[in-house]
């Protein structure tokens, strides 16, 4: 990462991709059934801007029913995950609209940083490659999971230019981080590194950033191994549950256990039901069942 202000970071060239609803400000690439979601404005630090959020919830859209995504990693282009909201173009931009203008950008915002993303119907992997600021947090933890370069900068910056962590970060944090972590970078604004992200929860891991890719691809091969139907219903059922009662949780996931088992075409429970208690052909303690593919 560098702090040299003027530097120019390497921009990815959208003429170069797959034809698809998104523009300059996000890019999408496919390798292997992982879809790379890339915030794409690194002179900027790829700082979210109304534009971005736009095509971002065009790139979510178009990603669910694309096959060559089985998993979604978000990350952003050069040495930057995200510096947050765009300060310029997000907050200044519409200090002086009227309140329903700026409501509706606030909405389309909200709507690909969290209320799409928490829920999406394909696993979500966040890679942290560099500064990760304020509003960007947002869609780090709607990410099921979250790989960071032990060199990434992660900061709750929002106290340092006089206002709290709206949007809805104070919420997105409590998720995931204990109160005295959490009240302590929000209320002094200190950066923190991957490992420390890592240690207190806010990532899954963090590793060199010369491992970083490596490390995401081997997660999401992980999951592709995995039944999706199970690993949809399996990530919404957790998120729901969390914010249940024991009684209402045990209705409710009886209820989805049925859903997922419903509508898995490929009948997934039954195949490796028969693989371990008839064929004895693999062990569910270790390994996945080998899978017929249906389609995803
Ligand atoms: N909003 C708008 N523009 C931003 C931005 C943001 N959140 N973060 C960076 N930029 C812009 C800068 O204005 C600058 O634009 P310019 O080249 O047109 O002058 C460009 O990105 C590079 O920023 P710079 O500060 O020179 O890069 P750096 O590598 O030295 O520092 C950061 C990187 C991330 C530490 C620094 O840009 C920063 O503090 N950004 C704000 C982070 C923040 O508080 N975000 C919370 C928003 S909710």
């Amino acid at each position: 990462m560098t702090t040299t202000r003027k530097m120019k970071a390497k921009k990815h060239n959208a003429k170069t991709r797959p034809a698809g609803p998104w523009g300059s400000n996000v890019v999408v690439e496919f390798e292997d059934e992982i879809a790379w979601v890339i915030m794409n404005r690194p002179d900027k630090r790829n700082a979210i801007s109304p534009q971005l959020a736009s095509e971002m919830n065009g790139v979510l859209d178009a990603l669910e029913l694309d096959k060559r995504c089985g998993v979604l990693v978000l990350t952003g282009a050069g040495d930057s995950f995200s510096a947050g909201m765009d300060l310029r173009d997000y907050f200044r931009a519409t200090d002086d609209v009227g309140p329903i203008e700026r409501a509706r950008v606030y909405r389309t915002n909200g709507m690909w940083q969290w209320r799409r993303l928490l829920h999406y119907p394909k696993p979500t992997i966040a890679m942290v490659n560099g500064w990760c600021f304020g509003g960007a947090f947002t869609p780090l933890v709607s990410c099921d999971l979250a790989i960071a370069a032990n060199e990434a900068i992660f900061g709750l910056s929002e106290i340092n230019w006089g206002i709290i962590p709206a949007g809805v970060v104070c919420k997105a944090v409590s998720v995931v981080m204990n109160q005295r972590n959490a009240l302590y970078y929000v209320m002094t604004g200190e950066t923190f590194d991957g490992r420390k992200a890592a240690e207190m929860g806010l990532v899954n891991e963090s590793v060199p950033k010369s491992a970083l890719r490596k490390r995401t691809v081997q997660l999401a091969k992980t999951l592709l191994e995995k039944n999706p139907t199970a690993l949809r219903q399996a990530k919404i059922a957790f998120k729901f549950s969390a914010g249940m009662s024991w009684e209402e949780a045990a209705d409710y996931l009886t209820a989805k256990s049925d859903q997922a088992q419903f509508s898995d075409p490929e009948r997934g429970r039954e195949q490796a039901m028969k693989q371990f208690l008839d064929e004895k052909s693999y062990r569910p303690g270790l390994q996945s069942y080998h899978r017929r593919r249906l389609r995803r």
